[in-house]
């Protein structure tokens, strides 16, 4: 079967691209509201895209009404945010945050989420997430109609759980995935467990 993209209305092709484009990581980002409360939601249009400068995107769409989501307007007017990477454990929660809420509710507060202070970031952390990366704004880029905003953030530091971090045998710090044990989204209200490891060398 071919598909022809140009023939599908933008739903399709959300279902399309997304059960194709799989497993994809999920960023649980964490941002402040303007009241000062904080505001937690998964995106799984996220992905690293630069090492030099460090650098994370998610892309955000519009909220049932209309309206650009929390997270995007949270980002822009105060700039720094963190990305949370979840544990298979945490899906039931990750899954509880993206409800729409009223702007400036707390998803953390209504899931009665534990937070930390975390060094060298304003924002606090999920306690139990194994991974935080801290990011301030670097650019945000609307896309088509203004519909979707591609968010890059510059990853300032990064949290890592002392039991996902050990070493090579070359002595360097190594961090083991299966000890992350991230959930990946696949379409629709799909998930997948972190499944079994595959080595592979690359070729010189
Ligand atoms: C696993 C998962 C991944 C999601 N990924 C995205 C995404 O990449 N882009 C997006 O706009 N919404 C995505 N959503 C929906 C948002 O999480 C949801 O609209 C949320 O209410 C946004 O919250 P906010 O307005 O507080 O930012 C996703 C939802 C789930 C459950």
């Amino acid at each position: 079967m071919y598909v022809d993209i140009t023939q599908l209305d933008p739903q399709q092709i959300y279902i399309t691209l997304t059960q194709t484009v799989i497993p994809r990581p999920i960023a649980w980002v964490l941002s402040e509201n303007a009241n000062g409360s904080l505001n937690l939601a998964p995106y799984s249009f996220f992905n690293a895209v630069s090492s030099e400068p460090p650098l994370v995107m998610i892309s955000t769409g519009l909220k049932p009404d209309g309206r650009p989501k929390d997270t995007r307007e949270n980002i822009k007017q105060r700039r720094d945010f963190l990305v949370h990477i979840a544990s298979v454990a945490q899906l039931e929660d990750l899954n509880a945050s993206s409800a729409t809420l009223p702007a400036g509710e707390s998803e953390v507060d209504h899931l009665g989420l534990t937070t930390v202070p975390l060094a060298g970031s304003r924002l606090p952390r999920l306690k139990d997430a194994r991974v935080a990366f801290v990011c301030t704004l670097y650019k945000i880029h609307n896309i088509g109609d203004n519909t979707t905003s591609m968010i890059l953030g510059r990853v300032r530091g990064v949290y890592l759980d002392d039991e996902v971090v050990g070493h090579d045998s070359k002595g360097r710090r190594q961090i083991h995935a299966d000890r992350i044990h991230p959930v990946g989204r696949l379409g629709a209200g799909e998930y997948v467990d972190f499944g079994r490891m595959i080595k592979l060398k690359r070729p010189a």
